[in-house]
């Protein structure tokens, strides 16, 4: 990557923080997870993310909203979309879950993220229950069949390079917690279940 040639990574030194997660928790009446969205462009990844943090919102959560394409605006409008630029924007998104975690907040990511060892590696960064990774299954041809936002004519044509499905890959998740047919399931219907699975699995609905 091109930042490689960083000099002073020797003398950085790691440090603890004064307040720790358990006492800023009590204090948002929250404990935090990550709800990792993952699935091809068009799989209907932004608009079940933006249908959760509403609802999450209404019952009274602390949320925060990782979106693919706000991000890639703003803290990744430096990167293209070869394989190495996408595992640098799903690292980066990593980091700033990390922090946004360490402020108690219900984070979703809304991303493509279409390499498995990526996604793992942020996953092992937390605890159990605490990244629950929903993967939007939707075959190309359905995604293409929608095309909202005019990319499948686009990469179709030639105009887009390293399109996700088309000429780069997307590695299904192994064992996600939440698969979601968004093939044939309407977003309402896939935010029931989401929220399903929330109030049955994740302790910081029993702590509000
Ligand atoms: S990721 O692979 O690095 O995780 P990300 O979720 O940030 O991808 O992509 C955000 C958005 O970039 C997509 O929703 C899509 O609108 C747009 N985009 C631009 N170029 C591409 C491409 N080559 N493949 C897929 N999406 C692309």
């Amino acid at each position: 990557m091109k930042f490689k040639n960083i000099k002073n990574n020797n003398n950085v030194f790691s440090r603890s923080f004064a307040i720790d997660r358990q006492k800023k928790a009590k204090l948002k009446k929250q404990k935090p997870f990550v709800i990792w969205i993952t699935g091809i462009s068009g799989s209907g990844k932004s608009t079940i993310a933006n249908l959760l943090e509403i609802k999450l919102f209404e019952m009274g959560f602390h949320t925060s909203l990782l979106d693919g394409d706000i991000i890639r605006s703003g803290l990744s409008s430096d990167l293209a979309f070869d394989d190495n630029s996408r595992k640098e924007n799903i690292r980066r998104v990593g980091e700033v879950v990390k922090i946004l975690i360490d402020a108690d907040l219900i984070v979703i990511v809304a991303l493509i993220s279409p390499f498995r060892e990526s996604r793992n590696k942020i996953r092992n960064f937390f605890g159990e229950d605490q990244f629950i990774e929903i993967y939007l299954n939707a075959s190309y041809e359905s995604c293409e069949k929608r095309d909202k936002k005019g990319l499948y004519k686009k990469a179709k044509n030639g105009l887009i390079d390293n399109f996700t499905g088309l000429c780069s890959c997307y590695e299904e998740p192994l064992n996600p917690e939440i698969i979601l047919d968004t093939e044939n399931k309407e977003p309402l219907e896939c935010l029931d279940v989401i929220m399903e699975y929330l109030k049955k699995k994740v302790i910081s609905f029993e702590m509000y």
